[in-house]
């Protein structure tokens, strides 16, 4: 059930979300993939690919990159781009994130972007994601944020699911700090900076704006007073810009 909804959504977003501003954006993108030391005998593992924006960024960086993902036109598009550009070293597979179908310790390095507000369990993921990285070796993880304030997490997330019916939830920067530490990880570094996006491009790429529009807007007019960590700027009918609260962490294991 819930893979079908993401597989639903995301054969339904891998074109638009592919030459999306957000995902293609080259300062986060950069910003990313050099928290991942430069190496070139290192495999990485990039979870929850999409097209493999991440994994073809990195591939430069590193000596290999497999990337895996639920949806068959997400790592159809990521291999077919990557062979576009001529990279070599990255390649694509099925996969799923919280049963990653690798050996312990087989990767130097795993690193995902705005997969977890996708996934159940995220907690799961993040244990996978040790699990395969060797001793020493580096997990990366980046989203955008939820609100600690529950009301506001809960309107953010109505609006989020309404737009895009895989949404599952968004996780609180103290949620990444205490699971990073229980699955066994050591928080080396970590950022929050803002992430502002075209509000119209986000809203028409989700599957359920078609028919949630109304809802939406009318939800937008009604904010709790503490949200802070997903806000929409500008009125109806003029350009609006969705500012969201973008972590990335990066993990190494002992
Ligand atoms: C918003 S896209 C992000 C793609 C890519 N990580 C990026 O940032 O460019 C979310 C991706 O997560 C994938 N996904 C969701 N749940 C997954 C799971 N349990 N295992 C693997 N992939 C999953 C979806 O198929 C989709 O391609």
């Amino acid at each position: 059930m819930y893979e079908e909804s993401i597989r639903d959504e995301f054969t339904h977003q891998t074109e638009s979300f592919a030459r999306s501003p957000v995902a293609t954006r080259a300062d986060t993108l950069d910003a990313l993939v050099a928290m991942a030391p430069a190496d070139p005998a290192a495999r990485w593992l990039e979870v929850a690919c999409g097209p493999g924006l991440i994994s073809r960024a990195l591939a430069g960086r590193v000596g290999s990159v497999h990337g895996v993902d639920l949806t068959p036109s997400m790592v159809e598009k990521a291999a077919a781009e990557a062979r576009r550009e001529g990279i070599e070293n990255a390649d694509f597979a099925l996969g799923d994130a919280t049963a990653l179908d690798f050996e312990d310790a087989s990767f130097d390095g795993a690193i995902t972007r705005f997969s977890f507000h996708h996934i159940p369990g995220p907690r799961r993921v993040l244990e996978e994601m040790a699990r395969v990285v060797r001793p020493g070796g580096f997990v990366i993880v980046a989203d955008h944020l939820a609100d600690s304030d529950r009301d506001a997490c809960a309107w953010a997330g109505e609006i989020e699911r309404l737009r895009d019916p895989s949404h599952w939830s968004c996780l609180t920067e103290e949620w990444f700090r205490t699971t990073g530490a229980a699955v066994g990880l050591e928080l080396e570094e970590s950022t929050v900076d803002p992430l502002e996006i075209d509000f119209e491009d986000w809203l028409a790429r989700g599957s359920g704006a078609a028919v949630a529009a109304p809802l939406i807007e009318r939800l937008l007019t009604e904010p709790p007073p503490r949200a802070g960590a997903f806000r929409v700027d500008g009125e109806p009918g003029a350009p609006r810009t969705l500012r969201l609260l973008f972590l990335a962490c990066r993990w190494s294991r002992p």
